[in-house]
């Protein structure tokens, strides 16, 4: 009788995990990605190739700081003031100039709310 108890609740157990996630739950896959597994690599740095390097990089100096060191979590955590920096240029609209193509709502929506997540603690993005 125990057993029977105890599968039944087993059953109901892999049954409750089994079930789609609500309806109501249609955030996009980034919003739980937790920081660990935000890779710069693939989700981040893409970015900031497509719109900023062609500027800010160490051969043709044409805009500083150099953004070419931006590869992995480790760099972004040593140069926490200038990653926010250009979280808060992305965000705002400022970089890349005018006179550049503006990267799509979509790449900065994904940028901003990815590029917080690999820094320690809060940031102000206004
Ligand atoms: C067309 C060239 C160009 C592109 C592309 C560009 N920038 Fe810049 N950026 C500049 C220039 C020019 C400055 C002014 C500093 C300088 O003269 O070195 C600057 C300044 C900056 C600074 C320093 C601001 C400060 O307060 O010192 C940051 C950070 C920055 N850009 C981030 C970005 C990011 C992020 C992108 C891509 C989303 C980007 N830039 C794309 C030309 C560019």
């Amino acid at each position: 009788m125990r057993t029977a108890v105890v599968l039944l609740c087993w059953a109901a157990l892999a049954h409750l995990a089994s079930r789609p996630a609500p309806a109501d739950d249609k955030k996009p896959a980034d919003d739980k990605k937790p920081a660990e597994t935000v890779d710069v690599q693939k989700d981040v740095y893409p970015f900031l190739r497509k719109h900023c390097v062609s500027c800010h990089n160490d051969v043709t100096g044409t805009a500083k700081p150099s953004l070419t060191g931006f590869q992995d979590a480790r760099a972004i955590r040593k140069d926490g003031d200038i990653w926010r920096a250009i979280i808060k240029l992305s965000a705002s609209g400022v970089m890349p100039p005018a006179n550049r193509a503006k990267p799509t709502a979509k790449e900065v929506d994904r940028f901003i709310r990815l590029a917080p997540r690999l820094m320690e603690g809060e940031i102000d993005r206004k």
